[in-house]
Protein backbone atom coordinates (compact mmCIF):
# COMPACT_ATOMS: atom_id res chain seq x y z
CA UNK A 1 0.00 0.00 0.00
CA UNK A 2 1.03 3.52 -0.26
CA UNK A 3 1.91 5.38 2.49
CA UNK A 4 4.00 8.62 3.55
CA UNK A 5 6.91 7.93 5.03
CA UNK A 6 9.58 10.36 7.04
CA UNK A 7 12.92 9.09 7.36
CA UNK A 8 14.48 12.19 8.95
CA UNK A 9 13.45 14.74 10.71
CA UNK A 10 12.59 18.18 8.39
CA UNK A 11 11.04 20.14 6.81
CA UNK A 12 7.80 19.20 4.45
CA UNK A 13 10.42 17.99 1.71
CA UNK A 14 11.06 14.72 4.46
CA UNK A 15 7.31 13.89 3.56
CA UNK A 16 8.08 10.98 1.10
CA UNK A 17 5.52 9.02 -0.71
CA UNK A 18 6.42 5.31 -0.28
CA UNK A 19 5.39 1.89 -1.14
CA UNK A 20 5.13 0.13 2.08
CA UNK A 21 3.44 -3.38 4.05
CA UNK A 22 0.07 -3.53 4.57
CA UNK A 23 -0.49 -3.77 8.15
CA UNK A 24 -2.15 -7.22 10.11
CA UNK A 25 -4.43 -6.05 13.05
CA UNK A 26 -3.76 -7.56 16.42
CA UNK A 27 -5.97 -8.21 19.33
CA UNK A 28 -8.30 -5.76 19.54
CA UNK A 29 -7.38 -3.41 16.34
CA UNK A 30 -9.09 -2.69 13.51
CA UNK A 31 -7.63 -2.43 9.66
CA UNK A 32 -9.43 0.70 7.86
CA UNK A 33 -9.36 2.27 3.87
CA UNK A 34 -8.80 5.30 4.74
CA UNK A 35 -10.85 7.86 3.27
CA UNK A 36 -9.67 11.13 3.98
CA UNK A 37 -7.04 11.60 6.77
CA UNK A 38 -6.56 15.27 8.59
CA UNK A 39 -3.31 17.66 8.01
CA UNK A 40 -3.08 18.97 11.70
CA UNK A 41 -0.69 21.40 13.42
CA UNK A 42 0.39 18.24 15.54
CA UNK A 43 1.78 16.52 12.10
CA UNK A 44 4.35 19.10 11.48
CA UNK A 45 5.28 18.99 15.33
CA UNK A 46 6.31 15.20 14.37
CA UNK A 47 7.99 15.85 11.25
CA UNK A 48 10.05 18.61 12.90
CA UNK A 49 10.77 17.04 16.10
CA UNK A 50 8.83 19.34 18.73
CA UNK A 51 8.34 18.72 22.05
CA UNK A 52 5.59 15.93 23.06
CA UNK A 53 4.91 15.25 19.77
CA UNK A 54 8.58 13.76 18.92
CA UNK A 55 8.84 10.34 17.15
CA UNK A 56 11.34 8.47 16.23
CA UNK A 57 11.55 8.21 12.40
CA UNK A 58 11.59 6.20 10.10
CA UNK A 59 7.63 6.89 10.46
CA UNK A 60 4.20 7.24 8.91
CA UNK A 61 2.95 10.77 10.34
CA UNK A 62 -1.36 11.91 11.10
CA UNK A 63 -3.46 10.44 13.58
CA UNK A 64 -6.78 11.55 12.18
CA UNK A 65 -9.52 10.27 9.71
CA UNK A 66 -12.11 8.52 8.63
CA UNK A 67 -12.60 5.53 6.17
CA UNK A 68 -13.94 1.66 6.18
CA UNK A 69 -13.04 -1.26 8.25
CA UNK A 70 -11.71 -3.80 6.62
CA UNK A 71 -10.79 -6.58 8.96
CA UNK A 72 -10.23 -6.98 12.80
CA UNK A 73 -8.83 -8.26 15.37
CA UNK A 74 -9.59 -11.26 17.90
CA UNK A 75 -11.73 -9.51 20.34
CA UNK A 76 -13.51 -6.93 18.47
CA UNK A 77 -17.44 -7.24 19.40
CA UNK A 78 -18.54 -3.72 18.44
CA UNK A 79 -17.44 -3.31 14.59
CA UNK A 80 -17.37 -5.54 11.58
CA UNK A 81 -15.99 -4.95 7.74
CA UNK A 82 -17.47 -2.33 5.87
CA UNK A 83 -18.24 -0.36 9.35
CA UNK A 84 -17.54 3.48 8.39
CA UNK A 85 -15.67 4.84 11.33
CA UNK A 86 -13.61 8.08 12.15
CA UNK A 87 -10.47 8.77 14.56
CA UNK A 88 -8.24 11.13 16.25
CA UNK A 89 -5.84 8.37 17.71
CA UNK A 90 -4.28 6.33 14.92
CA UNK A 91 -0.67 6.93 14.36
CA UNK A 92 0.65 6.70 10.49
CA UNK A 93 -2.94 7.74 8.75
CA UNK A 94 -1.08 9.47 5.90
CA UNK A 95 -1.49 6.21 4.64
CA UNK A 96 -4.35 3.97 2.60
CA UNK A 97 -4.66 2.06 5.38
CA UNK A 98 -4.33 2.20 9.10
CA UNK A 99 -4.74 0.17 12.31
CA UNK A 100 -6.81 1.65 15.25
CA UNK A 101 -7.55 0.54 18.34
CA UNK A 102 -11.12 0.15 18.14
CA UNK A 103 -11.69 1.43 21.12
CA UNK A 104 -10.48 4.68 19.79
CA UNK A 105 -12.74 4.28 16.77
CA UNK A 106 -16.28 6.22 16.07
CA UNK A 107 -18.85 4.79 14.31
CA UNK A 108 -19.90 7.34 11.72
CA UNK A 109 -23.50 7.80 11.16
CA UNK A 110 -24.91 7.38 7.62
CA UNK A 111 -26.10 10.92 7.25
CA UNK A 112 -22.06 12.32 7.26
CA UNK A 113 -19.72 11.86 4.32
CA UNK A 114 -16.45 10.19 5.45
CA UNK A 115 -14.48 13.32 4.42
CA UNK A 116 -16.54 15.67 6.28
CA UNK A 117 -15.81 13.17 9.43
CA UNK A 118 -12.28 13.32 8.65
CA UNK A 119 -12.12 17.01 8.62
CA UNK A 120 -14.27 17.31 11.99
CA UNK A 121 -13.46 15.24 14.47
CA UNK A 122 -9.96 15.65 15.80
CA UNK A 123 -10.57 19.56 15.86
CA UNK A 124 -14.14 19.53 16.67
CA UNK A 125 -13.93 17.39 19.86
CA UNK A 126 -11.25 19.73 20.53
CA UNK A 127 -13.53 23.23 20.04
CA UNK A 128 -16.45 20.78 22.18
CA UNK A 129 -14.19 20.29 25.10
CA UNK A 130 -13.23 23.91 24.98
CA UNK A 131 -16.80 25.25 24.96
CA UNK A 132 -18.36 22.42 27.28
CA UNK A 133 -15.65 21.81 29.46
CA UNK A 134 -12.38 23.63 29.98
CA UNK A 135 -14.90 26.48 30.22
CA UNK A 136 -18.17 25.69 29.62
CA UNK A 137 -19.52 29.30 27.99
CA UNK A 138 -22.70 30.41 29.26
CA UNK A 139 -25.62 32.63 27.70
CA UNK A 140 -24.40 36.24 27.33
CA UNK A 141 -20.39 35.71 28.10
CA UNK A 142 -18.05 37.84 26.31
CA UNK A 143 -15.76 35.51 24.91
CA UNK A 144 -12.27 36.04 22.59
CA UNK A 145 -11.85 33.46 20.06
CA UNK A 146 -8.22 33.61 18.33
CA UNK A 147 -7.34 32.73 14.68
CA UNK A 148 -11.37 31.81 14.47
CA UNK A 149 -11.27 31.30 10.83
CA UNK A 150 -8.41 28.25 11.72
CA UNK A 151 -9.34 24.24 11.99
CA UNK A 152 -10.45 24.71 15.87
CA UNK A 153 -11.60 28.72 15.54
CA UNK A 154 -14.19 28.10 12.82
CA UNK A 155 -15.87 25.46 14.68
CA UNK A 156 -15.23 27.13 18.21
CA UNK A 157 -16.90 30.01 17.41
CA UNK A 158 -20.08 28.28 15.48
CA UNK A 159 -20.02 26.39 18.82
CA UNK A 160 -19.44 29.87 21.07
CA UNK A 161 -22.59 31.15 19.11
CA UNK A 162 -25.15 28.03 19.91
CA UNK A 163 -23.87 28.64 23.32
CA UNK A 164 -25.51 31.98 23.43
CA UNK A 165 -21.93 33.98 23.62
CA UNK A 166 -20.83 37.53 22.66
CA UNK A 167 -17.77 36.41 20.45
CA UNK A 168 -15.02 38.62 19.95
CA UNK A 169 -12.27 37.13 17.71
CA UNK A 170 -8.96 37.37 15.98
CA UNK A 171 -7.83 36.95 12.50
CA UNK A 172 -5.49 38.10 10.50
CA UNK A 173 -6.46 39.45 7.03
CA UNK A 174 -9.94 40.83 5.85
CA UNK A 175 -11.30 37.91 3.73
CA UNK A 176 -10.52 35.79 7.50
CA UNK A 177 -12.63 38.33 9.32
CA UNK A 178 -15.26 37.71 6.98
CA UNK A 179 -14.85 34.11 7.24
CA UNK A 180 -15.50 34.68 11.33
CA UNK A 181 -18.57 36.85 11.06
CA UNK A 182 -19.91 34.22 8.88
CA UNK A 183 -19.44 31.80 11.29
CA UNK A 184 -21.02 33.75 14.26
CA UNK A 185 -18.18 36.40 15.80
CA UNK A 186 -20.06 39.32 16.67
CA UNK A 187 -16.53 41.37 16.38
CA UNK A 188 -13.33 40.76 14.45
CA UNK A 189 -9.96 42.85 15.52
CA UNK A 190 -6.89 42.23 14.17
CA UNK A 191 -4.02 40.87 16.80
CA UNK A 192 -2.11 44.32 17.35
CA UNK A 193 -4.88 45.56 19.18
CA UNK A 194 -7.27 43.10 20.66
CA UNK A 195 -6.88 43.83 24.05
CA UNK A 196 -7.88 47.20 23.91
CA UNK A 197 -10.85 46.14 21.30
CA UNK A 198 -12.01 43.58 24.31
CA UNK A 199 -12.00 46.64 26.86
CA UNK A 200 -13.94 48.78 24.59
CA UNK A 201 -16.79 46.58 23.86
CA UNK A 202 -16.91 45.21 27.58
CA UNK A 203 -16.91 48.61 28.47
CA UNK A 204 -13.86 47.88 30.69
CA UNK A 205 -14.92 44.25 32.53
CA UNK A 206 -13.02 42.42 30.19
CA UNK A 207 -13.41 38.84 28.54
CA UNK A 208 -15.24 35.85 30.62
CA UNK A 209 -12.85 33.74 28.59
CA UNK A 210 -10.00 33.74 26.14
CA UNK A 211 -9.15 30.95 24.01
CA UNK A 212 -5.85 31.07 22.44
CA UNK A 213 -4.72 28.80 19.70
CA UNK A 214 -2.12 30.77 18.74
CA UNK A 215 0.16 30.91 21.83
CA UNK A 216 3.42 33.03 21.87
CA UNK A 217 2.34 36.04 19.72
CA UNK A 218 -1.04 36.60 21.77
CA UNK A 219 -0.72 35.62 25.09
CA UNK A 220 0.24 38.33 27.14
CA UNK A 221 -2.84 40.37 25.44
CA UNK A 222 -4.92 37.09 26.11
CA UNK A 223 -4.14 37.74 29.53
CA UNK A 224 -4.90 41.39 29.43
CA UNK A 225 -8.19 41.04 27.99
CA UNK A 226 -10.08 38.53 30.66
CA UNK A 227 -11.95 39.75 33.00
CA UNK A 228 -11.06 39.19 37.33
CA UNK A 229 -11.59 35.72 37.59
CA UNK A 230 -11.98 35.24 34.10
CA UNK A 231 -10.35 32.09 32.23
CA UNK A 232 -7.66 31.83 29.91
CA UNK A 233 -7.34 28.47 27.71
CA UNK A 234 -4.31 28.50 25.60
CA UNK A 235 -4.67 25.01 23.88
CA UNK A 236 -2.08 25.48 20.80
CA UNK A 237 1.26 27.41 19.87
CA UNK A 238 0.49 28.03 15.88
CA UNK A 239 3.09 31.22 16.57
CA UNK A 240 4.88 29.41 18.81
CA UNK A 241 4.93 27.87 22.47
CA UNK A 242 3.90 31.01 25.22
CA UNK A 243 7.20 31.85 26.93
CA UNK A 244 7.67 30.34 30.44
CA UNK A 245 6.61 33.46 32.86
CA UNK A 246 5.88 34.59 36.47
CA UNK A 247 2.73 32.60 38.14
CA UNK A 248 1.97 36.26 39.71
CA UNK A 249 1.31 37.80 36.96
CA UNK A 250 -2.40 35.50 37.23
CA UNK A 251 -3.31 37.44 40.60
CA UNK A 252 -2.38 40.78 39.27
CA UNK A 253 -4.24 40.15 36.10
CA UNK A 254 -7.11 39.58 38.53
CA UNK A 255 -7.29 36.20 40.01
CA UNK A 256 -7.16 34.27 36.74
CA UNK A 257 -7.56 30.85 35.81
CA UNK A 258 -4.77 29.56 33.09
CA UNK A 259 -5.47 26.27 31.96
CA UNK A 260 -3.02 24.33 28.91
CA UNK A 261 -5.32 21.78 28.41
CA UNK A 262 -4.94 18.44 25.53
CA UNK A 263 -7.85 16.71 23.79
CA UNK A 264 -6.87 13.32 24.98
CA UNK A 265 -7.49 13.74 28.68
CA UNK A 266 -11.06 15.32 27.40
CA UNK A 267 -11.90 11.85 25.77
CA UNK A 268 -10.44 9.64 28.54
CA UNK A 269 -13.08 7.38 28.18
CA UNK A 270 -15.64 5.95 25.93
CA UNK A 271 -18.63 7.34 27.04
CA UNK A 272 -16.52 11.12 26.73
CA UNK A 273 -15.38 10.10 23.15
CA UNK A 274 -18.50 9.30 21.31
CA UNK A 275 -20.44 11.87 23.77
CA UNK A 276 -18.58 14.64 22.26
CA UNK A 277 -18.71 12.49 18.47
CA UNK A 278 -22.15 11.98 18.65
CA UNK A 279 -22.98 15.81 19.30
CA UNK A 280 -20.87 16.87 16.80
CA UNK A 281 -22.44 14.44 13.62
CA UNK A 282 -25.90 15.46 14.99
CA UNK A 283 -25.20 19.42 14.87
CA UNK A 284 -23.75 18.50 11.06
CA UNK A 285 -26.50 16.40 10.23
CA UNK A 286 -29.13 18.91 11.67
CA UNK A 287 -27.07 21.89 9.90
CA UNK A 288 -26.19 23.77 13.28
CA UNK A 289 -22.82 23.04 12.52
CA UNK A 290 -20.74 23.99 9.28
CA UNK A 291 -17.48 22.17 8.58
CA UNK A 292 -15.12 23.89 6.10
CA UNK A 293 -12.52 21.93 3.80
CA UNK A 294 -10.09 24.05 2.78
CA UNK A 295 -8.53 21.84 0.61
CA UNK A 296 -8.07 17.87 -0.60
CA UNK A 297 -4.24 16.73 -1.87
CA UNK A 298 -3.04 13.38 -2.81
CA UNK A 299 -0.58 11.59 -0.64
CA UNK A 300 1.84 12.19 -3.20
CA UNK A 301 1.35 15.73 -2.45
CA UNK A 302 1.54 15.75 1.71
CA UNK A 303 4.52 18.01 1.31
CA UNK A 304 2.35 20.80 -0.54
CA UNK A 305 -0.51 20.45 2.36
CA UNK A 306 2.01 21.07 4.92
CA UNK A 307 3.55 23.96 3.45
CA UNK A 308 -0.19 25.84 2.95
CA UNK A 309 -1.24 24.79 6.74
CA UNK A 310 2.02 26.53 7.98
CA UNK A 311 1.81 29.55 5.25
CA UNK A 312 -1.02 31.09 7.22
CA UNK A 313 -3.23 31.38 3.73
CA UNK A 314 -5.56 28.69 4.16
CA UNK A 315 -8.96 28.46 6.23
CA UNK A 316 -11.07 25.13 7.37
CA UNK A 317 -9.29 21.91 6.86
CA UNK A 318 -7.07 20.30 5.01
CA UNK A 319 -7.21 16.65 3.94
CA UNK A 320 -5.57 13.86 2.16
CA UNK A 321 -7.26 11.79 0.16
CA UNK A 322 -5.50 8.21 -0.32
N1 LIG B 1 -4.87 21.19 22.88
C1 LIG B 1 -5.58 20.51 22.02
O1 LIG B 1 -6.35 19.63 22.41
C2 LIG B 1 -5.46 20.85 20.56
C3 LIG B 1 -6.26 20.21 19.61
C4 LIG B 1 -6.19 20.63 18.27
C5 LIG B 1 -5.28 21.60 17.90
N2 LIG B 1 -4.46 22.14 18.85
C6 LIG B 1 -3.48 23.18 18.51
O2 LIG B 1 -4.18 24.40 18.27
C7 LIG B 1 -3.46 25.19 17.34
C8 LIG B 1 -4.39 25.59 16.19
O3 LIG B 1 -4.75 24.40 15.51
P1 LIG B 1 -5.70 24.43 14.24
O4 LIG B 1 -5.88 23.03 13.84
O5 LIG B 1 -6.91 25.25 14.49
O6 LIG B 1 -4.74 25.15 13.18
P2 LIG B 1 -5.12 26.09 11.94
O7 LIG B 1 -6.38 25.67 11.37
O8 LIG B 1 -4.03 26.14 10.98
O9 LIG B 1 -5.23 27.50 12.62
C9 LIG B 1 -4.14 28.14 13.18
C10 LIG B 1 -4.38 29.63 12.95
O10 LIG B 1 -3.48 30.33 13.79
C11 LIG B 1 -3.30 31.59 13.25
N3 LIG B 1 -1.89 31.96 13.41
C12 LIG B 1 -1.44 32.98 14.17
N4 LIG B 1 -0.12 33.06 14.12
C13 LIG B 1 0.30 32.07 13.30
C14 LIG B 1 1.57 31.67 12.84
N5 LIG B 1 2.69 32.30 13.22
N6 LIG B 1 1.65 30.62 12.00
C15 LIG B 1 0.54 29.96 11.61
N7 LIG B 1 -0.71 30.31 12.02
C16 LIG B 1 -0.82 31.36 12.85
C17 LIG B 1 -3.74 31.56 11.79
O11 LIG B 1 -4.93 32.33 11.67
P3 LIG B 1 -4.77 33.90 11.32
O12 LIG B 1 -4.00 33.97 10.04
O13 LIG B 1 -6.14 34.43 11.24
O14 LIG B 1 -4.00 34.47 12.46
C18 LIG B 1 -4.08 30.10 11.55
O15 LIG B 1 -5.19 29.95 10.70
C19 LIG B 1 -2.25 24.36 16.92
O16 LIG B 1 -1.14 24.72 17.71
C20 LIG B 1 -2.67 22.94 17.27
O17 LIG B 1 -1.58 22.08 17.51
C21 LIG B 1 -4.53 21.80 20.15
Amino acid sequence: MRAVVVEKHGGPEVLTPSEVDSPTPGPGQLLVKVAAAGVNFMDVYQREAIGRYAMAPPFTPGAEGAGTVIASGSGVAEFASGDRVAWVTAPGSYAEQVLIDAKQAVPVPPDVDLETAAAVILQGMTAHYLALSTYPIQPRDFVVIHAAAGGVGLLLTQIAAMRGATIIATASTPKKAEIASQAGAHHVSDYQTFDSVVREITTGAGARAVYDGVGKTTFDQSLASVAPRGHVVVYGAASGQVEPFDIERLASSGSVYLSRPLLGHYIATRDELLGRANDLFGWIASGKLKVSIGGRYPLERAEQAHRDLQSRQTSGKLLLIP
